[in-house]
């Protein structure tokens, strides 16, 4: 406890400092989902059309713009019943309808990686359909809860987290209580086919982001509160170390186009005297935190936060529809001398 509070004060500490945090609810909106709920994570596409977003129902949707709305892109497997599970809202059909949980594209030829939390690694090409399966187990250890993952451009490499090898997502709160340490960070090579495991004994691994220079990974441990680094290249390749402990358990984390992350906070609590809570947090590479999203009761359950062109979409587990804010107001980045960074506040939906 006398750790969690130190983290505590440092944490705001450094935000009073910085004197950055933003609220949501001043610029909300929402893009309702046609079905279903849970816009877990966003990924647009080599021609910068979406987001796409992976629901509750099991399918991947994909946004075609204000006159088109949504329409279904994936879905994770052959056999998954269409009159059961389209448009489904009850988490007991999860296991047969699958949960796409992370979402990237390759984008130098499209191809849509998913990490459903029940079926595996999964892609999908620029057309959509059926998904393939990719891979589910490693080391001779099946995935049970396949939940975050990043594409390295350059290679197509995609890095991924199994959260946990005895727990599934319907069990998320039992793997949070329980103190497993089961979650790992791995590798898929898509040139040799091969899946690597990078680290085990992660408690409750979730979202990942790799760095813009592909130096490093981040990786979310839930369930110990805390974001650790693991390093690709360099002196220090191999090895891992705790980049960010946070107030709340973090989920998904997604990088943004000037390097920085954002990661996702989740308190598990709703009731409105907790609304004044930072729902996500954003960092730079050298762990200070820069921006803090109040949630303000309008972004409960927050899963992702993905900054583009100046906006933010937040995702959930649990809204039937994708938030939208701005991030932070240019005058307040002027007064911070930090006039430099560009925001548009364009959206082109
Ligand atoms: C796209 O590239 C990846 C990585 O090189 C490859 O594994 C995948 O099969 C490709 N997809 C298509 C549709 O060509």
């Amino acid at each position: 406890m006398r750790i969690l509070k130190s983290v505590f004060v440092l944490c705001f500490s450094l935000l009073l400092f910085i004197g950055v945090t933003s609220e949501a609810a001043n610029t909300y909106q929402q893009i309702p989902l046609p079905s279903s709920l849970g816009p877990e994570s966003f990924a647009f596409d080599c021609n910068g059309e979406g987001p796409y977003t992976g629901v509750g129902d099991g399918r991947v949707f994909k946004w075609q713009g204000p006159s088109h709305g949504w329409a279904e892109f994936a879905v994770p497997s052959i056999n998954r019943p269409r009159e059961v599970c389209d448009g489904s809202t009850d988490p007991a059909l999860e296991t047969i309808c699958g949960r796409p949980l992370g979402v990237q594209f390759n984008e130098k030829n499209c191809t849509l990686y998913i990490a459903d939390a029940y079926h595996g690694l999964l892609e999908v090409g620029r057309n959509g359909g059926v998904a393939r399966l990719v891979a589910s187990t490693a080391e001779g250890m099946p995935f049970r809860f396949t939940n975050g993952l990043d594409v390295d451009q350059s290679n197509g490499i995609v890095y991924f987290t199994d959260s946990s090898v005895s727990y599934q997502r319907w069990q998320h709160l039992e793997l949070f209580t329980s103190g497993d340490s089961t979650g790992r960070l791995m590798k898929y090579d898509p040139s040799t086919g091969e899946v690597m495991v990078l680290l085990r004994g992660l408690g409750f691994a979730n979202g990942v982001a790799l760095s813009r220079d592909a130096s490093y990974l981040l990786v979310a441990e839930t369930s110990r509160l805390r974001i650790l680094r693991y390093w690709l290249e360099g002196p220090r390749a191999k090895t891992t170390a705790t980049f960010l402990q946070v107030q709340g358990a973090p989920d998904n984390i997604k990088r943004n186009e000037l390097g920085e992350f954002w990661v996702a906070l989740n308190n598990g609590r709703s009731t409105p005297s907790f609304r004044r809570e930072v729902m996500a947090l954003r960092f730079d590479g050298e762990a200070r935190v820069l921006e803090a999203l109040q949630g303000d009761g309008l972004l409960e359950s927050v899963s992702e936060v993905k900054e583009r062109n100046g906006i933010l979409l937040v995702g959930s587990v649990a809204m039937p529809f994708v938030g939208l804010t701005h991030a932070e107001p240019i005058s307040l980045l002027k007064t911070l001398g930090l006039e430099s960074v560009c925001l548009s506040s364009q959206w082109i939906l």
